[in-house]
């Protein structure tokens, strides 16, 4: 029997939004179907913690992929668009933190997702905070993760992407080691975005993960005008060498205010940003008061943040320019909500939790969604 999440649909000029991330207010749950084989397939990756169910769930995809049977596991989706310059099958994407080692991008690209971000990379291995550090809150479908950048390395990520058949757009998103002080993480960005710079399509900067000390501050209109105007002459020197433009994408969380989207924007369009991810997660409670884990440390992900994801994003839409292009992130738990973030300015979207949650259908609930709502 499919799971039913029970929902109230809503307009998005719906006048009891709430203001721009001030006061977060809980995202209603959609309707949403889940396919019957992934329903049981969740039960059993559930009664594992969510890390051990992770790596099961890649490496079990990773098997089917090579068998050549993931691809019953979803439906073609065709709907290409051009976006920063690059071509695009489908808008549906995969969220950063997923595959932070670029280890599974083939098994996961033959899920029908039109772009795949792998990351977040830091210049050496690093092995993350310590377990438990990852909590689903199954009552609200989201998750908490303190993760804190566990990952091989930029190396080994480079090693793995040259190898990928993925025929979608691969994005590559960067950081800074956590033991990098804070006058030196420029250097820690602009090493990864020397690396990758070949085998990426785009490269994201994530300034916005709340697991490593100080990354937020890169926020700040001082550091990031700092931060992207190195990477700005870095890119024109790697332009050069590789003969390839690569496009950057900034990626913000969803706990600025309007004085801080304002800033951030300006910097934006002065180190001509081609586009901008909205969001990471959240460090606010407030749509998961007294659930089980709510009060764990670190960022909350999934439905409940989809609100305050939207806010942001449509202040972002309202004050950038029509060249940069966003990527709509956080709270996509159906295709309405996929839908719902192309309407309030996104031009592709993303997820991560939502997947955890409904399984591989949700790409083409999203594709369906965003098409059936572009047509007049
Ligand atoms: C377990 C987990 C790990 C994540 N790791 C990263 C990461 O390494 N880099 C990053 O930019 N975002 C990371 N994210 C944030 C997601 O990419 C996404 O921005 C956020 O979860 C909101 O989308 P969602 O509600 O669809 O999950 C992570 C999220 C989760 C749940």
């Amino acid at each position: 029997m499919p799971i039913y999440f029970v929902c109230k649909a809503r307009s998005v000029t719906d006048p009891a939004l709430p203001m721009l991330a001030r006061t977060p207010t809980a995202s209603p749950l959609r309707k949403c179907d889940n396919e019957p084989m992934y329903t049981l397939l969740r039960q059993a990756l559930f009664a594992a913690d969510p890390e051990t169910a992770h790596s099961l769930a890649l490496e079990g995809l990773r098997l089917s992929h090579g068998l050549g049977a993931s691809q019953w596991l979803c439906k073609a989706v065709h709907q290409p668009r051009t976006v920063m310059g690059l071509q695009f099958p489908n808008p549906v994407g995969l969220a950063a933190g997923m595959d932070k080692n670029g280890d599974y991008v083939d098994a996961l690209g033959s899920l029908g997702f039109g772009f795949i971000e792998v990351g977040t990379v830091t210049p050496r291995a690093q092995a993350g905070n310590p377990k438990p550090r990852v909590f689903r809150l199954e009552k609200a479908n989201a998750m908490i993760n303190r993760l804190g950048f566990n990952n091989k390395g930029v190396d080994h990520l480079v090693a793995q992407v040259r190898k990928r058949k993925f025929g979608g757009v691969l994005g590559i998103n960067i950081g800074k080691n956590s033991a990098t002080t804070q006058d030196k993480a420029v250097d820690d960005y602009l090493y990864c975005f020397d690396r990758v710079y070949r085998h990426a399509d785009y490269i994201t900067i994530n300034i916005s993960s709340p697991n490593t000390k100080g990354l937020r501050d890169l926020q700040g209109a001082a550091q990031l005008d700092k931060l992207l105007g190195a990477l700005s002459d870095k890119r024109n020197e790697l332009t050069e060498t590789h003969m390839k433009h690569t496009p950057m994408v900034v990626k913000v969380a969803p706990d600025l205010d309007e004085q801080q989207i304002s800033e951030i924007s300006q910097v934006i369009v002065r180190h001509q940003i081609e586009g901008l991810i909205a969001t990471n997660t959240t460090l606010s409670r407030e749509t998961v008061k007294g659930l089980r884990h709510a009060d764990e440390t670190g960022g909350l992900s999934g439905a409940p943040v989809r609100n305050q994801a939207n806010h942001v994003l449509a202040a972002f839409r309202n004050v950038l320019p029509p060249e940069v292009a966003l990527i709509g992130t956080g709270g996509i738990s159906c295709g309405a909500d996929a839908a719902e973030k192309i309407q309030l300015g996104a031009d592709l979207v993303q997820f991560y939790t939502g997947f955890v949650y409904q399984g591989p259908d949700l790409v083409s609930d999203c594709v369906s969604a965003i098409t059936a709502r572009a047509r007049p």
